[in-house]
């Protein structure tokens, strides 16, 4: 056993000795205290810089009438701000253009803020800048924005103003609904889709966090026109799209799909001519739709038996019930694919019998060889 109290004493003594100067401890508080204020500095100053433009729209009733008759609530309420990632910018810091304050307020039509003040790459303000943002710049919204386009969104149409979050603030499910609202204000129609299809109803009825959303297919900021060759949904790309899911065995295993649907897509004659770069055939969302994806036991599915001649006949005009009768994700490896699985096996063993019967009668020639060579 150590004897703590003896450990104890060098200690003790270098902190007496250590103390004894009254300096000494002046100087360590003012180290501490200097600190302190380093740290918190900039959030007290951006809490009174705040406070000469609370003193009107920290008011909870502030509001003005507009040349239009409706009324503006201006009220700001300051603890949104402090809880999200920009508590240590002044109001002025976003909202650079009120600048003159009078008792009646300041100048009427204040500039929209512009978030890529301080979000671009290697900006002095230490504002997150990642490849991700980066991409808005190729996005197709940003290119609406360019034409003139006053329909498409700004940073702070997806963001929000002054509660914008913090990356990770949320948890995969709350996001995903999020993001759907997000979108959906303006894609009105594709919302509505989606919220009804496997993937929506999945995430709104059952929480499901595994299910796609819009960025997991679009990208959160690239997010490109679909008959952009870089687009992640282009006619060729979607299989890809749909198999970072579908080829994975932990998402098949507890949802109770087969990851094969995505394999055997792959080795099909449609799979193998859009890899070759083929349009024109058919893509998982041909066959299955794109936001209004749906289980083949619902009869408003698109693969639903009722239905799979209308969709195979978008393409294959004559297509009638015989054409579409085989197997479309066939996987000749599997039991479940019937006389094509027992064919398939046939083939198989029958090809491995022959060989081996071949092996062993080259063997045998061999020997035979052998010892009449050594007799004569
Ligand atoms: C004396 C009261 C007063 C003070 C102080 C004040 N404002 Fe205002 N603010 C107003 C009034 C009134 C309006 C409405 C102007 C109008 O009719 O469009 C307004 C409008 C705004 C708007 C535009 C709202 C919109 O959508 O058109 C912003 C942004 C704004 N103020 C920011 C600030 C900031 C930032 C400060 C501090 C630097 C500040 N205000 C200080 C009275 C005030
Ligand atoms: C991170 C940037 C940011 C900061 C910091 C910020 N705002 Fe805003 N504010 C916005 C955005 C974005 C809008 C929405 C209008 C726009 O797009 O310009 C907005 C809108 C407003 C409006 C119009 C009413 C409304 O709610 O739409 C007022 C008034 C306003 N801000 C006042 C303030 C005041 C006062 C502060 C400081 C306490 C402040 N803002 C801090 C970004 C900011
Ligand atoms: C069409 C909607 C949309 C628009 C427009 C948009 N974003 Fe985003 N942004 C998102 C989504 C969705 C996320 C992911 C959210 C998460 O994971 O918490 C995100 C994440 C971010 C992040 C945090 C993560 C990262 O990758 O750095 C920042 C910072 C950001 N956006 C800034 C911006 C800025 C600045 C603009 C304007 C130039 C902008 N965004 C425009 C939807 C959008
Ligand atoms: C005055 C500079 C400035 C302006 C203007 C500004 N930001 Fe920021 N923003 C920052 C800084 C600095 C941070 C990092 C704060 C931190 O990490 O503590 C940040 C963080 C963020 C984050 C969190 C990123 C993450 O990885 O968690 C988002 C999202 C964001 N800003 C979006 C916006 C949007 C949207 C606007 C426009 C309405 C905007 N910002 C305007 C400086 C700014
Ligand atoms: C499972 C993947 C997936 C999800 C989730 C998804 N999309 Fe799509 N989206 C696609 C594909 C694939 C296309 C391209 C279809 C085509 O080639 O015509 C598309 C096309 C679009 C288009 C352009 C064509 C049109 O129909 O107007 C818009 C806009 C769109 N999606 C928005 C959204 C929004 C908003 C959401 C979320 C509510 C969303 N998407 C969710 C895969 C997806
Ligand atoms: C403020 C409204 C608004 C919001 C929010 C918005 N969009 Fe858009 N989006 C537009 C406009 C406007 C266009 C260009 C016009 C068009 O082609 O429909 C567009 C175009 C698109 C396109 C290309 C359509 C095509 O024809 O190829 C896609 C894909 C898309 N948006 C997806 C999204 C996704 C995903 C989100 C959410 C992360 C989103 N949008 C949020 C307004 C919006
Ligand atoms: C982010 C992952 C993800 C992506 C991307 C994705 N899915 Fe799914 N998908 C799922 C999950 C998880 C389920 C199971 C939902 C449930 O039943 O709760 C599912 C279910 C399905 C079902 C129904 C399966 C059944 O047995 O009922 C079909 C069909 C489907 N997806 C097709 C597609 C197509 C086509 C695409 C591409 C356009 C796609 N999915 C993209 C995750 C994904
Ligand atoms: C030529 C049309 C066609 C294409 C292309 C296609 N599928 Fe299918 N898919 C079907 C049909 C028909 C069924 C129902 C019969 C079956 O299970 O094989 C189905 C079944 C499925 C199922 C199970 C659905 C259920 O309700 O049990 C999933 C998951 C699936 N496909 C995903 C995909 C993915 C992912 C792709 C692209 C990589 C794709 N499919 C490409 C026609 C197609
Ligand atoms: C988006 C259009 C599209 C859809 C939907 C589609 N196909 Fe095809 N399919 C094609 C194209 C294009 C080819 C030729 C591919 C090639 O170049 O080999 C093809 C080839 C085929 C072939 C090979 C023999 C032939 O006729 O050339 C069969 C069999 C076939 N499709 C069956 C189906 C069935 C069954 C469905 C419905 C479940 C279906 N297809 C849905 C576009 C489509």
């Amino acid at each position: 056993m150590k004897n703590y109290s003896d450990m104890r004493k060098p200690l003790m003594k270098t902190i007496n000795t250590r103390m004894k100067s009254k300096f000494e401890i002046v100087l360590s508080i003012f180290i501490c205290a200097g600190l302190y204020f380093f740290i918190f500095t900039g959030n007290l100053y951006s809490q009174a810089q705040n406070q000469k433009c609370l003193i009107c729209h920290g008011k909870q009733n502030f509001k003005v009438q507009v040349e239009d008759g409706s009324v503006k609530d201006l009220f700001v309420d300051e603890k949104l701000i402090k809880g999200s990632p920009h508590i240590n910018n002044t109001c002025q810091d976003c909202h650079t253009d009120v600048v003159e304050i009078t008792a009646m307020g300041h100048k009427k039509n204040i500039k929209k803020v512009q978030c890529t003040r301080c979000h671009y790459e290697n900006n002095p303000a230490g504002a997150p800048e990642t490849e991700k943002y980066k991409e808005f710049q190729e996005s197709v919204h940003q290119q609406e924005i360019l034409k003139g386009n006053t329909k498409a969104p700004v940073c702070q149409t997806c963001h929000g103003k002054h509660d914008i979050a913090k990356r990770n603030s949320m948890s995969g499910v709350d996001l995903k609904k999020r993001i759907i609202k997000i979108c959906g204000q303006c894609h009105l129609d594709i919302y509505s889709a989606f919220s009804t299809s496997i993937h929506g109803s999945a995430l709104l009825e059952k929480n499901n966090p595994d299910v796609p959303v819009c960025t997991d297919c679009h990208g959160e900021h690239k997010i490109r026109r679909t008959d952009d060759t870089a687009s992640t949904v282009f006619k060729t790309h979607i299989y890809s799209t749909c198999g970072n899911c579908h080829s994975s065995e932990r998402i098949a295993e507890k949802y109770g799909i087969k990851a094969d649907k995505f394999k055997t897509y792959e080795s099909s004659y449609h799979g193998i001519a859009v890899q070759f770069g083929e349009k024109r055939a058919a893509n998982c969302a041909s066959c299955h739709g794109v936001h209004d994806i749906r289980s083949k036991e619902d009869p408003a599915s698109s693969i639903h038996p009722n239905n799979i001649t209308r969709t195979c006949g978008k393409c294959h005009p004559d297509a009638n019930a015989n054409y579409t009768k085989g197997e479309i994700h066939l996987n000749s490896h599997s039991e479940d694919s019937g006389s094509i699985f027992y064919i398939s096996s046939t083939f198989k063993w029958l090809t491995i019998i022959t060989l081996t019967l071949l092996a062993i009668h080259v063997i045998l020639d061999l020997f035979r060889k052998l010892k009449h060579k050594r007799h004569s």
